[in-house]
């Protein structure tokens, strides 16, 4: 996206992307984008497929111990939310990027980052065991939570803040048609499920688990009877069965690092911040970040100016700490907490009472849910 945003605003990039196309293109990943993800998308000239295939959500259910209840964001708010795979919209972008003629590189390995604190920084790297450094202005950290730019930054220069949550998510991919149109956040004695979707005919579930998790001990049928008994509704609501053709777990953390600039190089999405998926708000982060970056780099090729890049770090990471508050919250008040403390219980019940029934507090929800537009 990034790539994407400097093309149009006549800046060249090179990108170096250490996996396959087909890996990037198939790696099922997130699914729910804010409006102002989809507005940018679709006002940079990449939303196209997406207004044909995406389906737009207007609200979301919660179900508290079998009783479900709609949350409905856009009267709350007047905004939606689209579920649209993320390896979706990477596809979109690769053929932007193919159509642009602009240089993009799968399959590089030994990429490091030097010189960070210069006017000209460079990047190391091999493809087919050849070696090569580009030198550049600016270099863009956009490699995920395991990448190698963050650790570039000496760590006497960055502080990190994080949680680790004592569970996982057990997520299965579906064919069988989501038999809810809006997606199904579950509180259940037995712990927090998810029902959502990727299409008209491909549903994704998600169960809580323990952080390690080995998916491969769970067969069909036991997946099914746990998510049927999580998921079911008092008004006799539960997802379609269909064959299983994916499963994974994942943990989940809150992570932040600061600031996100070392110099010349300036880090986006998950190579700075994590947030527990509960939220729905990793890739939209990520998607913020790379806005803003593009205009502030965008600046200071046009004026020399470099008021945003100075302001990037801060900028971002209000962002990321409202997205975080909002990721921690919802994921403290859906899971079963690992502690026996009945208190800890009963509050959060009351909780997803109060949540599930006053307008104050579903527009709190609502707004958080469909995101801050991105400015
Ligand atoms: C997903 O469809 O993958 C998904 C949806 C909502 C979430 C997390 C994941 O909060």
């Amino acid at each position: 996206m990034l790539g994407h945003l400097l093309h149009l605003a006549g800046i060249d990039s090179v990108i170096v992307e250490n996996r396959s196309q087909e890996y990037v293109v198939d790696r099922v990943r997130a699914g729910v984008l804010e409006q102002g993800t989809v507005d940018l998308l679709i006002q940079s000239g990449v939303g196209e497929r997406l207004q044909r295939e995406g389906l737009p959500h207007d609200g979301i259910y919660i179900n508290v111990r079998g009783q479900r209840r709609r949350i409905d964001m856009a009267s709350l708010t007047g905004r939606r939310i689209t579920v649209y795979g993320q390896n979706e919209v990477v596809k979109d972008l690769i053929a932007a990027r193919a159509a642009s003629g602009r240089p993009l590189f799968f399959q590089v390995g030994d990429v490091s980052v030097h010189d960070l604190d210069s006017r000209q920084p460079t990047v190391r790297f091999t493809i087919n065991r050849e070696t090569y450094e580009l030198r550049c202005d600016v270099i863009a950290g956009c490699d995920g939570f395991h990448g190698i730019c963050r650790p570039s930054i000496p760590e006497g220069r960055r502080r990190t803040f994080d949680r680790v949550y004592p569970f996982g998510w057990l997520g299965i991919l579906v064919e069988a048609p989501p038999s809810s149109p809006e997606l199904v956040y579950s509180f259940h004695d037995r712990g927090f499920a998810l029902f959502s979707m990727r299409s008209n005919s491909v549903t994704r579930l998600y169960m809580q688990c323990a952080p390690d998790e080995d998916a491969t001990k769970w067969s069909d049928d036991r997946i099914w009877d746990e998510l049927l008994t999580r998921l079911g509704s008092d008004d006799g609501w539960k997802p379609l069965v269909g064959p299983i053709t994916q499963k994974g777990v994942t943990g989940m953390r809150s992570f932040v690092t600061e600031p996100m600039r070392h110099g010349a190089m300036f880090l986006a999405g998950d190579a700075a911040h994590i947030v527990p998926p509960t939220g729905a708000k990793g890739l939209n982060l990520a998607i913020a970040d790379v806005w803003r970056l593009s205009r502030a780099v965008a600046e200071y090729y046009q004026s020399g100016n470099e008021r945003l890049l100075e302001r990037y770090s801060d900028d971002c990471l209000q962002r990321v700490w409202r997205a975080q508050q909002f990721s921690w919250w919802m994921t403290s008040m859906l899971h079963r907490p690992d502690t026996e403390s009945l208190f800890d219980w009963r509050r959060q019940l009351a909780e997803l009472e109060y949540v599930t029934s006053s307008r104050a507090a579903m527009t709190s929800l609502a707004e958080n849910y469909v995101g801050l537009p991105i400015t």
